[in-house]
This record gives structure tokens, C-alpha cells and sequence, in this order.
């Protein structure tokens, strides 16, 4: 099977648990709630957001403001979830949908706990940075050895790209995986054109 396939699989038939998967304690998910905290510390309270592998729409669960939501991701259960909080959904993956979005067509570009699926970061951060109008919010997850075998999915590490001029930029305890009991780093951005 292709691996895009096999992702789409994996998160279509986790779809239905997924939040409660995300919010449990086991899981310990920090990501989402440092994005809400970049977006408090920068007073971010209204806008369009583009959410590239938005997953099940977490995301506007957690931001106070008046946002417009559009998410990208391959999993159409997942996306499911995102379009019932107000998504407008892109049914695509990553790297086929985001150099078909005009530029600066949304004001923020948000990324979180999915870039690890992607091969080409260069690539990806090339059009995320084109597509965003005031700024990006990313968290790159710390992709270790043992992470990568406990993962039933390929998946990279690009915790060390680098990112000129960001105004944030700092590591925090991400998440845990759960099955293995491992923690992974994760490290946020915030970053605004310059
Ligand atoms: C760990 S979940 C994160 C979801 C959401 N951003 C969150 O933080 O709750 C990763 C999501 O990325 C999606 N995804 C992974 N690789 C993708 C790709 N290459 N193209 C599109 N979506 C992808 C998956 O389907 C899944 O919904």
C-alpha cells in the first residue's frame, strides 16, 4: 500500500476516538494548547485560518476569536469531524493542495502534529510561508529512532529545519505516544512575514 494510503487508513479509522484520544491524560497533548497560547500572546483574535492536516478541527475548539476555518487533510472521516465544527474541508494531502492555494489567501497558516508525515519540509514551509498574510503557527515534532519504530506510519524528523526570523521558537513536551510510553518534544513557531 502507498503510504499516503496507509495514513489515510490509520486516521480514517481512528476518526471516530480520536478527541477523546487526543484530550486524554495519557496522551498528554501540549501542542494544541501552546498554539492557543501564541495566539493569546500575540492578541490573534480574528482572521482566516488555513489548518494544514487539521485532523478533526481541534484547533477552533481551543481559539477564542472569530476565526474562518479551512482544513487540509487526507483522512475524509477526519475531516468529517472538522467540517461539523465549521470547516470548510480540502480533501487532499499536504503536499498536492498546498502550491494549488493562491498567496497570502489566509491570514494565518496553522500546522500542527502533522508535518511529520511529510517528506519534503523545504518544500511544504516554501508554500506555507507564500500562502500565510500575517503570520504561521507550527509545531515539529522531535522524531527519534525509537519514535519512528514504534510508529506504524513513516514519519520525519524536522525538528531541526531551519527557520529564519521567527518570534518564537522553543520546545516544549509535546505529546506522549501512548502504546510505548515515549515523550516527544516538540518544538513551536510563530512567525510573521517579513
Ligand atoms: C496527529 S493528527 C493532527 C490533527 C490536528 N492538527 C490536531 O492537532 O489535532 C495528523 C493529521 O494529519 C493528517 N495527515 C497526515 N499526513 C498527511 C498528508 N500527507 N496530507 C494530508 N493530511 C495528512 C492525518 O490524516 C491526521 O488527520
Amino acid at each position: 500500500m502507498k503510504e499516503i494510503n496507509v495514513i489515510e487508513k490509520y486516521y480514517d479509522e481512528l476518526a471516530a476516538r480520536y478527541d477523546e484520544k487526543a484530550k486524554s491524560p495519557e496522551l498528554n497533548g501540549q501542542y494544541l494548547n501552546e498554539a492557543k497560547k501564541i495566539f493569546q500572546r500575540y492578541n490573534l483574535q480574528k482572521g482566516s485560518i488555513l489548518d494544514v492536516g487539521c485532523g478533526t478541527g481541534l484547533l477552533s475548539d481551543l481559539l477564542e476569536g472569530d476565526f474562518e476555518y479551512t482544513g487540509i487533510d487526507v483522512s475524509a472521516r477526519m475531516l468529517q469531524y472538522a467540517s461539523q465544527r465549521g470547516y470548510k474541508p480540502i480533501h487532499q494531502t499536504i503536499e498536492g493542495a498546498l502550491p494549488e492555494i493562491e498567496n497570502q489567501s489566509y491570514d494565518f497558516v496553522v500546522s500542527l502534529g502533522a508535518l511529520l508525515f511529510v517528506e519534503d519540509i523545504q518544500a511544504s514551509l516554501k508554500y506555507i510561508k507564500r500562502i500565510a498574510l500575517k503570520a504561521i503557527v507550527l509545531s515539529l515534532d522531535c522524531v527519534t529512532d525509537e519514535l519512528i519504530q514504534a510508529s506504524s506510519m513513516t514519519i520525519y524528523d524536522h525538528s531541526k529545519v531551519e527557520i529564519l526570523n521567527a518570534l518564537e521558537d522553543y520546545l516544549i513536551l509535546g505529546w506522549t505516544k501512548t502504546s510505548q510510553n515515549i515523550s516527544v518534544n516538540t518544538r513551536m513557531i510563530y512567525r510573521t512575514p517579513i
